[in-house]
This record gives C-alpha cells, structure tokens and sequence, in this order.
C-alpha cells in the first residue's frame, strides 16, 4: 500500500523520521485550521443548520475526533474505546447531513474536549508507532490519512461558512500579486502530445486508496486551456443566453436549470445591470479575471459545449499535470517534485478566493499549463472509476462505495483545501448538480484533421 511499492516512475518516498515530523505538524496544522473555524462563530451557529446540504459545524468538530479514535487510537494504538457510545452519531452513512442537526450530539465544549482528548493521545501514538511492519503504520500512513481527513472537513466546515447568512466571520489577505501576478498574455490553450504516461501512484506515502496504483494510460493527442475558465468568459455565457439554451445541455443538467431557474453560477446576484457575488458574508462586484467558482458540473459541460469545446477527461488533466515530455515519469506536482508552496500554489485557505487566472508562473508545468493546482477544483468529464489494480484501504467507505455512475471527478485542489489533501493523483468527486462546492475548471479539445495533416502536431 504505501513505500514499499516504489515504482520506477514515481517519487520515492523521505525517511521514516522525517515522515514523523511531517505528520506531526500536519496534525497540528489541520487542528490549528479546526479550532479557527469552529471559534470564529458564537456556539449557537456551531449548532445550528446553515444549510440542508452540509452538517452542523459541531458535527464536523466531534466526527474528526471520532475518526482519528478510530484509527489512531483503536486501530493504530490498540487502545479501548473512548466512549463507543457515539461512534454511530459520527458516522456519516448512518445520518445523512440534512439529519444531523436533530442528533443529540455533544455541545460545542464536549466536542472540543472531546476532540482534544482524542489528539493527546493520538500524538502518544505517534510518537511510539514504528512506520514500518503494518500497512496501517508503513511510512505514516494512518496518520497521513486523518490529517487529510480533518483537512477535507475543514474544507467541508469553509463551504458551511459560505453558505452561511449573516455578517462576515472569516478574514484572509487575498493572494499577493507578486506571487499571482494577473494580466496573463501566453497561449490560451497548450498542445499535450499523444502518448502513455504513468497515472496514478504506488510511491506516494499518503496516497489514498483511489490513488492507487500507478499504471500506464495511452492519451491521445489534446489540447487544454492554459488557464481555468474565467468569470468574464462565464459572463459572455450567460450573455449569449447559455441558460436558455437547452441545446448547450446534458438532460439532467437542463432539468436542474429549469427546475431552480438557474440564471448564473451560485452566490451570483444581478444589481443595476451588474454582476455581484456573494462570498463569506460580504457582496462584490464579481472579478472578471478570477477563475469562475461555484458552478456545477453541468454548468461547466453546458460551458464547454457552447465554447465549441468539452471537459478534460481525468487521464487528460493528469497528463497535463504531471506528464514531462522529456521523462519517461510522471511528477508529483506540475513544477516537479517539491511540496507546494505560497509561491507555486493558493491553497490551504490562505486567501478565501483563488487568485486571477494566469498567476503563478512559478507553479506551471512543463507544457506551460497554469494553476492545475489550487485555486478552484476543476471538474473533468469522467466518472468515478477504480483504477487497475484497485484495492479498497483501510475502509471501502472512503472510495469504493462511491464508484459508479454517480459521481464525477473533481482535480487539482481549491484555495480551500490545505497541500496535504492535495497532489498531482489527488482524486476528488461530487454529484454533478452540486456546486456549493469551490468548483471551477477548464475545456480541452481533440486534435482537429486539419492540424494532423499539417503536422501541427
Ligand atoms: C473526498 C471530499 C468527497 O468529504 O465526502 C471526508 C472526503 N471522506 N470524510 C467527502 C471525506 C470521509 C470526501 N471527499
Ligand atoms: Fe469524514
């Protein structure tokens, strides 16, 4: 499952110490981001219901706890059970979201008690858990994985916040323009070569189970969007009558249009003849530069269509990411192999918006592709699908129930989402209609005839 299946075309993973310390201050940094969302709103709204779609906060706030008992305390530890009590209030497929305000949970200071009981042992066992000898344990794996665990809550709870009404709780610079740079004047669109490259990964330490194992995918030939889809090109959507066009639509997506009458991507309002947005409680004008937010997976299918273009499919925005023509491997990350950092990435919830499209040129891949990582998740137009060679772990839960029809694909990460629950295999996935989620994304297109008879490519 984890380091001692290095593969030839993958990152190797660092040593076993140095994996301690790494998820040491993963631990310690997702609870950091916990404790900001769960203390910047009184405790009645940790309580309450914000939205039909998402839990209460505190329910999110006693499920990390309870997972990291579970598998760190119980299953890493050996150790009893807390309190076996609740294990059934925190887990998700017994209460669906909607439900989960009329649970009896534990107040907002029993779960942060709770929660932190929970972790001081969680870090005993760290400290005394060899990473080697079990594939739980092999190069920190469990400990990985629960970091990304309360990560993607934290994610989770910052969709809550936006969706929640009433004045602004959270604040954040937005991205630093040296970093981010706009006025992006390069190619619109790059030219990805035919061919394999290696998907997935075998080598990756907390690769998740979906993630797994890296195996050759032959690409044909494709081009993508530099950058993800802007608002401004959204609005000329909207303008062109997008919305009223079942032509540009997948059938349920037009149903959903319809049925809500969609007008625009969520949060979106119209003001004297203006576009504004609503984002963590306060109205702006909407960033025609910024990659659009928010949209649906058949609102960006809709998008593509009326672009004369189509989403990238999964393999396509992973080649596109880790793919270096000049290696027979694949990257970890489209810069290469080092971890990300402020200058390559907006991610981690360090700016509560992604930055304009074309920025970081530091974060590019060697095809010249910009923000694949960060920023906005980019929806793709495939399926959730175990690869070759699946194998559920630790739990079927995670992935496996998931796979099917229902789902699609979800890549590269948002400004929502901390570095350690994102990488260049990093499979995320949603239910098409959803779109409360930091969703944007990108179009592609096949090589025309014209292109290949003149040797474009
Ligand atoms: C991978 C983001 C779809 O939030 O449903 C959290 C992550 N799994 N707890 C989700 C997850 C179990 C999952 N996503
Ligand atoms: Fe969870």
């Amino acid at each position: 499952m984890t380091g001692s299946t290095t593969g030839p075309h993958d990152a190797s993973p660092a040593d076993p110490e140095a994996l301690r310390a790494r998820a040491q201050s993963a631990l310690l940094a997702a609870r950091e981001r916990t404790a900001l969302l769960t203390s910047c709103v009184e405790d009645g709204e940790l309580t309450a219901q914000h939205s039909p779609l998402m839990s209460p906060l505190v329910w999110d706030l006693a499920h990390i706890g309870n997972q990291e008992e579970q598998w760190l305390l119980r299953a890493v530890g050996g150790r009893a059970a807390l309190r076996p009590e609740i294990d059934s209030l925190y887990d998700a497929f017994e209460h669906p979201r909607a439900t989960r305000p009329s649970l009896p949970l534990l107040a907002p200071d029993e779960a942060r008690r709770y929660a932190a009981d929970v972790r001081g042992r969680a870090l005993d066992v760290l400290e005394s858990t060899p990473f080697h000898g079990s594939l739980l344990t092999d190069a920190g794996f469990a400990f990985g994985m629960i970091a990304q665990h309360e990560q993607q809550h934290d994610e989770t709870m910052l969709i809550t916040h936006q969706l929640r009404a009433g004045a602004p709780a959270l604040t954040a610079p937005d991205p630093d323009p040296a970093a981010a740079f706009g006025g992006f004047t390069g190619p619109p669109e790059v030219l990805v070569p035919g061919g394999p490259f290696m998907m997935g990964t075998s080598a990756e330490p907390w690769a998740l189970d979906n993630e797994r194992p890296a195996h050759r995918r032959f690409v044909p030939p494709y081009f993508i969007d530099t950058t993800p889809v802007t608002n401004a090109a959204y609005q000329r959507f909207i303008d062109a009558g997008g919305y009223e066009e079942p032509r540009w639509w997948h059938e349920r997506g037009w149903e959903a249009v319809r049925r809500n009458k969609l007008t625009a991507p969520l949060f979106w309002r119209r003001e004297a003849g203006q576009w504004l947005r609503r984002r963590f409680g306060a109205l702006e004008p909407v960033p025609g530069d910024e990659p659009v937010l928010h949209v649906s997976w058949y609102e960006a299918d809709a998008y593509a269509r009326w672009a004369g273009r189509r989403l990238p499919t999964e393999a396509e925005w992973e080649k596109a990411a880790r793919h270096h023509p000049g290696e027979d491997r694949s990257l970890r990350y489209p810069w290469g192999d080092a971890d990300p950092t402020p200058e390559r990435a907006n991610l981690g919830q360090r700016h509560l918006r992604p930055a304009p499209a074309g920025s970081y040129p530091l974060g590019e891949s060697p095809l010249g592709v910009r923000q694949l990582i960060g920023d906005v998740w980019e929806w793709t137009a495939s399926d959730f699908l175990p690869y070759p060679g699946f194998v559920a772990f630790p739990y079927r839960e995670y992935s496996e129930v998931f796979f099917g029809g229902d789902y699609k694909v979800l890549r590269g990460g948002a400004f929502s989402v901390d570095a350690v629950a994102c990488r260049g295999t990093f499979r995320n996935w949603d239910h098409p209609v959803r779109r409360q989620i930091f969703s944007g994304f990108r179009t592609a297109r096949d090589v025309t005839a014209a292109e290949t008879s003149e040797g474009v490519i």
